[in-house]
């Protein structure tokens, strides 16, 4: 057994490299980039390593933020559709999605809000659509391709108080357009050792974005399903604090078998248990980013 706070051995060590070197951490502001007032603060979550809770805090956060009297546009950004399947919208009664806003040829407010699902559990939807795995080709000519998310909200701004994109484990025309629209990243990381080799990537991710950008990405990572009573959690948690510093939200969110039932209803967790602690936890959440 090791003492919390130390990384122990069995995989530890090399897992925490994922955090260690000097340059592994990109440089940018720790926390939530204003948006001049009147527009939208969008918020990207996204991780490249799979089933980490991007889009349990994408419906949790906006849920939240929506319980805090925002106006709220969630974005299914993933081909898996994971994020409309969770809110029971699926393929067949969705006739508009986030595809017809990459697809189209100029987008406005009436095309925007034309691929909206209003009130969805409080908070506006935008359904993700399986072809949208096909963008990568769909785009590959056209020009200005990283913006085009970036032009569309611009058209909406004035009509939310965030926007908050579930994007997909991967890079690719998608992520890159979120990363790129985004005012802050939040990324969430399962408190375990593995999950840690998964930052290198997300890293790399903002590191090359951030050559091309006018200014750098700024970030916040959230720890999720933590389990207290697990000395591998706590040491991992003790970890990304050491090493992110501010760049990681005070806020923990544990494990809660509570989102499983949500997602199992079609709803989100405030609908389900509005007094668990995963309810809480993201209610905490919204309250540290509204604080920023
Ligand atoms: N805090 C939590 N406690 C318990 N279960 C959770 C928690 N957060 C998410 N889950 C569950 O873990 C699973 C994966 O979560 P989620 O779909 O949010 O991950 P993801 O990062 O979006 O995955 P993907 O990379 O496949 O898109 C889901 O079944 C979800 O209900
Ligand atoms: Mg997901």
């Amino acid at each position: 057994m090791f003492a919390p706070g130390t990384e122990g051995p069995v995989g530890g060590a090399s897992a925490a490299r994922a955090v260690d070197a000097p340059s592994a951490v990109p440089r940018g502001k720790a926390g939530p980039l204003l948006p001049a007032s009147g527009r939208a603060r969008i918020l990207a979550v996204a991780n490249q390593k799979g089933g980490v809770g991007k889009t349990t805090t994408a419906l949790s956060l906006g849920a939240a933020l929506s319980r805090r009297g925002k106006r709220v546009l969630v974005m299914d950004l993933d081909p898996h559709n994971c994020a409309s399947a969770h809110l029971g919208l699926f393929p067949e009664n969705v006739s508009r999605s986030a595809l017809d806003l990459f697809l189209a040829d100029g987008v406005d407010a009436a095309c925007f809000m034309g691929t909206v699902v209003a009130g969805q559990s409080g908070f506006d939807f935008v359904p993700g659509h399986s072809r949208l795995s096909e963008l990568d080709v769909d785009l590959r000519d056209r020009p200005r391709r990283g913006i085009i998310l970036k032009e569309a909200l611009a058209v909406v701004s004035d009509r939310y108080d965030f926007a908050i994109l579930d994007c997909p484990p991967h890079m690719g025309v998608l992520l890159a357009n979120a990363l790129v629209a985004s005012d802050l990243l939040v990324i969430p990381i399962q408190t375990d050792f593995l999950a840690l080799h998964g930052l290198r990537l997300i890293f790399d991710s903002i590191r090359t974005l951030n050559r091309v950008l006018p200014r750098p990405l700024a970030f916040m990572a959230l720890a999720t399903m933590y389990d207290r009573r697990a000395g591998a959690c706590v040491r991992v948690l003790n970890l990304l604090r050491r090493k992110l510093g501010t760049r990681i939200f005070s806020t923990v969110i544990g494990l809660d078998t509570k989102f499983r039932e949500a997602s199992a209803d079609g709803k989100v967790i405030f609908e389900v248990a509005p007094d668990s602690r995963g309810a809480r936890e993201y209610l905490q959440l919204a309250d540290e980013i509204l604080r920023t």
